[in-house]
């Protein structure tokens, strides 16, 4: 089996740009959500188009897990189990913060249907990359017209973040919390620490 890394992190927080980088290093299979295969492409946008309006919160946390469910299906597990490194930008971290916790479906209900989305897949280590809120809104400014969900207002995106610390707080084995501020060789090597001191088996990778 591969390794599977995940990074999870608020909008603007850079974690795109790491898990790049980390799969650039490893040669590994770089991949996202929602919307990493064709089916999943579809679903994405569905989901962050601002043309779709209004989504019930629950449909959009069954959308997300549709996403998931077939992006493992089809693409992360087979990778591992060819013996692929993968490096998913967001995983179910993303669906218990935003719907779970945000859209206040409940985090244990929002796990439930990650559980059956994903078949008992979980990643060996996530990387939660927390920048503070004005360098994260300076960040998506930059990066021009918001999506459906950045378009959500600033007290839902406080209620990720305020969502993110809780589940990395209650997963401490798994989870690990690295400074996203700064440049992105700074924030690489917080990354590339972080991997070393976890999985220590990736060291020369
Ligand atoms: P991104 O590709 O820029 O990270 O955007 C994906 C958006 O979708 C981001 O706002 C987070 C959101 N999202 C959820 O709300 N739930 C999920 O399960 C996932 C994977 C993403």
């Amino acid at each position: 089996m591969g390794r599977f890394v995940v990074f999870e992190g608020g909008e603007g927080s850079g974690k795109s740009t790491q898990a790049r980088r980390l799969a650039d290093r490893w040669g590994a299979l770089l991949t996202f959500e929602p919307g990493g295969t064709e089916v999943g492409q579809q679903l994405r946008q569905i989901l962050l188009s601002p043309e779709t309006g209004d989504l019930d919160a629950r449909a959009e946390a069954l959308l997300m897990a549709a996403d998931r469910a077939h992006h493992v299906a089809t693409k992360i597990r087979p990778a591992l189990n060819r013996g692929n490194d993968v490096v998913c930008d967001r995983f179910v971290g993303s669906s218990l913060a935003y719907q779970g916790y945000a859209r206040d479906l409940g985090i244990d209900e929002v796990q439930a249907l990650s559980t059956f989305a994903t078949d008992g897949l979980v990643p060996d280590l996530v990387l939660l990359l927390v920048v503070p809120p004005d360098v994260a809104s300076s960040r998506l400014a930059a990066a021009g017209k918001p999506d459906r969900l950045e378009a959500a207002g600033e007290e839902f995106h406080r209620r990720v973040a305020e969502a993110y610390l809780i589940l990395a707080a209650h997963d401490t084995d798994r989870w690990v919390i690295v400074d996203g501020s700064g440049t992105v060789d700074e924030v690489e090597a917080r990354v590339l620490d972080a991997v070393e001191a976890r999985l220590p088996s990736g060291a020369g990778a």
